[in-house]
């Protein structure tokens, strides 16, 4: 029977590769009411542990519409409860606690030194390249939304970019329907094992780019830019696929949001694509981002 649904869900779903008139409704949909400008994706806060009714229908409302939002609020204080806060305002209930994650679940992106931290970029104030969260989690690990708040952010640099996910496919359904389906391949994109002084710390992950949930019929993309520690299927229509992709990532659109986050400010998105750009810190305060992970998508959306 949830087979059976799980079936329908996906036949419905506009993301199918096989399901042509669904796709062109949801894309003319889709673009008439992409909002035109980040402005447009901003929204005022007063409190974000204390939404009112109108704040939250506003940030549901940008994110049906782009997968995200910017929010902007006058807390400018660390607050380490705000992000658990805000998120349970819209559903956001499961964190993805990994194995850098402060305990509570919400990490404190900041340039470390040392070991193990300070050997993964996202600690560091070098530039991350696309990707969307959690790439290299298994599948019952899957990150369907992220949270990333502002305390202090750098001296200079540090900008992030963002590209709503579903445009992307868009992009490159129209160009080829076939490298829509070239990523959603089931062994697309493996992320090797991760080694560490113990042996194995994470299995090979393989897995699609591009996949439809099975219950909502919403998309879901695994995506990184590294070429490091990273295996492609080798096969012409994926790499056509990649090659593509990197294309619509590289070039400017109305639709890439870039942004540096100031104090107060944060973004809330169904895991879109994103980057970051590199940073110099003023040592006496150097930048500090909140950031949460979720199993679940933002609720509404
Ligand atoms: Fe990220």
């Amino acid at each position: 029977m949830i087979a059976a649904l799980q079936r329908v869900a996906r036949a419905a779903s506009p993301f199918d590769p096989d399901n042509g008139i669904g796709y062109r409704h949801w894309r003319e949909e889709k673009l008439a009411r992409y909002p035109a400008s980040l402005s447009a994706l901003t929204v005022e806060i007063r409190d974000p542990r204390a939404l009112t009714a109108a704040e939250r229908d506003a940030l549901v409302a940008a994110i049906r519409r782009a997968n995200l939002v910017v929010y902007a609020c006058g807390i400018h204080a660390a607050e380490p409860d705000l992000p658990r806060a805000l998120g349970g305002q819209l559903g956001l209930a499961r964190l993805d606690r990994n194995f850098l994650a402060d305990d509570d679940g919400v990490s404190r992106v900041t340039v470390a030194g040392g070991k193990v931290r300070g050997e993964f970029i996202p600690y560091t104030n070098r530039p991350i390249g696309w990707h969307t969260d959690g790439y290299y989690n298994p599948p019952e690990r899957r990150i369907r939304a992220m949270l990333l708040h502002c305390v202090r952010r750098a001296a200079a640099g540090g900008e992030n970019t963002l590209l709503d996910h579903e445009i992307a496919y868009l992009r490159l359904r129209d160009e080829d329907p076939a490298h829509v389906r070239a990523l959603m391949l089931p062994d697309a994109l493996t992320i090797p094992a991760r080694e560490d002084d113990d042996g194995i710390a994470r299995p090979a992950e393989t897995g699609p780019v591009f996949s439809i949930e099975p219950e909502s019929g919403a998309l879901h993309m695994r995506f990184t830019a590294r070429t490091k520690s990273i295996e492609w299927k080798r096969d012409a229509a994926v790499g056509a696929a990649v090659a593509a992709l990197a294309r619509v990532l590289a070039t400017p659109s109305p639709h890439h949001h870039r942004l540096v986050l100031q104090p107060g400010m944060g973004i809330l998105c169904n895991n879109v694509l994103h980057e970051r750009a590199g940073f110099v810190d003023d040592a006496a305060a150097p930048r500090l981002l909140y950031r949460a992970r979720y199993y679940d998508r933002v609720a509404g959306t």
